[in-house]
């Protein structure tokens, strides 16, 4: 990145797999404050695995996790919430036969205390009305959207200032994506910085503020996203091509 972006978070030559299985080789990435963020890359280029790296979720071989100057790699998931990092993982990842009250007050299980809790979901169905109205529901049978909806919904009950999310807008239809994606731009507008995951890499760049680009567990290319978008080598690199180290 740029060097005069203010970064949130960096790794420093991040190294782990599962088992002897490498994964990620010596992954830099920096990330920039209260922007949103695209992760990019082949299938199996290790995206998802640097998310679980970054919430404490993966054995780290070596290497660093850095967020606003403090040491973060060792932290487990629980402190890693503590430390303001929330994460929506890839796929449904709601309680499908309990209400969407329900499920948001469990999101505020960590902060052990109900009347805190309350207050917040007041604070997400303010930003979230569709919840409101939904909050008697079976979360399981709200829309696609709406269940993708709940689960940010319930990260941000914990007041992250990062924001973790893996593939959001997988088996969305083109208007909840949309949706989304404006979703979680108004979370980046009220400061959020947003490490973004998508396969849909067009319509992500276009609507985000920086691109990383990971090939083979290793950063490929950083920079603005329409830097990325425009790189002549993304193309190539989608089609298994491999391109030097830069940013752009
Ligand atoms: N739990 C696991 N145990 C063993 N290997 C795994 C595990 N999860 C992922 N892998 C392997 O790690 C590699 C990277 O997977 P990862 O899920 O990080 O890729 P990705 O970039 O997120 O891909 P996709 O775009 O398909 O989601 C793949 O080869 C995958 O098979
Ligand atoms: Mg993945």
């Amino acid at each position: 990145m740029d060097n005069n972006i203010d970064i949130i978070l960096r790794t420093h030559d991040l190294v782990g797999g599962y088992g002897r299985t490498t994964i990620l080789h010596g992954t830099n990435i920096e990330v920039p404050r209260a922007a949103l963020t695209t992760v990019i890359g082949p299938n199996g280029a290790g995206k998802s695995t640097l998310f679980k790296a970054l919430f404490g979720m993966l054995t780290i071989r070596s290497g660093s996790v850095v967020m606003d100057g403090e040491d973060i790699t060792a932290l487990n998931p629980m402190q890693k919430l503590q430390n303001g990092m929330a994460y929506v993982p890839q796929g449904r990842n709601i309680f499908p036969q309990l209400s969407v009250e329900h499920n948001l007050e469990f999101g505020g299980v960590s902060l052990r205390d109900l009347r805190e809790t309350r207050r917040r979901m007041e604070a997400v169905y303010t930003q979230f009305p569709i919840l409101k109205e939904r909050c008697k529901k079976q979360a399981g049978t709200l829309s696609g959207g709406e269940q993708k909806m709940l689960e940010i919904g319930r990260a941000m009950l914990l007041e992250p200032k990062f924001l973790l999310i893996d593939e959001p807008s997988i088996g969305l239809s083109p208007i909840l994506v949309q949706q989304t994606f404006n979703l979680l731009l108004g979370l980046r507008d009220k400061g959020v910085t947003i490490l973004m995951i998508e396969q849909n890499a067009k319509q992500a760049l276009n609507i985000s503020d920086y691109g990383i680009v990971l090939q083979q567990g290793r950063l490929a290319l950083d920079g603005t996203a329409q830097n990325v978008l425009n790189h002549p080598e993304i193309g190539r690199l989608f089609l298994g091509g491999a391109v030097a180290v830069e940013s752009a």
